[in-house]
């Protein structure tokens, strides 16, 4: 359920890299329990501007909320426990590999928590099991699991902590079709379960359909728009329109009840 409070605000963010300017006047407000996904052609600075909402890139101007707190002005030890109240799951699933499961998933608590080692394990293999995976996975090595597993075993250890809010960078990118709507759905599933807002980075037109509230399209360095992506889908801005045109997008569209999105509008 979307709330009407804010849990995060961009203002007037510009970026630069040498001369070349990425976000010109990015502007967007999230609301608690949705889920947003942010969208654009390659290049258009989207990882960028995840990078700076984790606190991990600056800036060149403008100004980053997370939970009321301006995370460009936050000391070290602020933005450490709003960092603590997130979880990522980056693109590459950033996996310890020398890690099993068990111990990737019970890292964060180790590093964030002082439970002690059993209570860590229980929470750790509860996290494994909400993610849809077997608990016969937990002595895996990453290397020995699926794309889809080691995905989903990126989701657990996003989730450990109970966060309020989690950034997924393309949790799809690379999965076949069915794997791919499997993680979409565990997706839905854990925003109803634990309520969490989400952000998701992503290309996949079905994730767009099936799981978001509203999606954020980045082009000429602002958000050119932000709706519900049946309405997004309308807008005649030639970087939208080129974006959802072509068949890859028409077949999408088709696929999820002729542009009926997630509430069916
Ligand atoms: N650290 C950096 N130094 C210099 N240029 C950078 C840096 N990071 C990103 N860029 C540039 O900023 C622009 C936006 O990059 P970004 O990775 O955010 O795009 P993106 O929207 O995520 O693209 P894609 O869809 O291909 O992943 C690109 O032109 C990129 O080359
Ligand atoms: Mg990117």
């Amino acid at each position: 359920m979307t709330s009407t409070e804010t849990i995060i605000e961009i203002k007037n963010l510009s970026t630069e890299f040498g001369n070349t300017q990425v976000h010109k006047d990015i502007n967007l407000s999230i609301k608690r329990g949705e889920v947003i996904a942010i969208v654009g052609g390659s290049g258009c600075g989207k990882t960028t501007l995840l990078r700076e909402m984790l606190g991990l890139t600056q800036p060149t101007s403008g100004s980053i909320k997370i939970f009321d707190q301006d995370i460009l002005l936050a000391s070290p030890e602020i933005l450490l426990k709003i960092q603590r109240r997130f979880g990522v799951l980056f693109q590459e699933n950033a996996l310890f590999s020398s890690l099993n499961l068990l111990e990737n998933v019970a890292f964060p608590l180790h590093e964030h928590t002082r439970l002690d080692k059993n209570m860590i394990q229980e929470l750790a293999l509860l996290k494994i099991l909400m993610a849809g995976l077997p608990s016969s996975a937990a002595v895996k090595y990453p290397a020995m699991l699926s794309g889809g597993m080691q995905k989903r075993a990126g989701l657990a250890r996003a989730i450990v902590l109970d966060p309020e809010l989690i950034f997924l960078d393309e949790p799809t990118a690379g999965l076949d079709p069915n794997t791919a709507s499997g993680l979409d759905e565990l997706v839905l599933n854990l925003q109803a379960t634990m309520g969490l807002t989400i952000v998701i980075i992503t290309h996949d037109l079905d994730t767009l359909w099936t799981v978001t509230d509203r999606v954020a399209f980045i082009g000429e360095g602002v958000i050119l728009d932000v709706a519900p992506l049946a309405e997004l889908v309308k807008n005649p801005h030639p970087l939208i329109k080129e974006f959802f045109s072509g068949s890859r997008g028409r077949t999408a569209e088709a696929s999820h009840s002729k542009g009926k999105d997630k509430h069916g509008n």
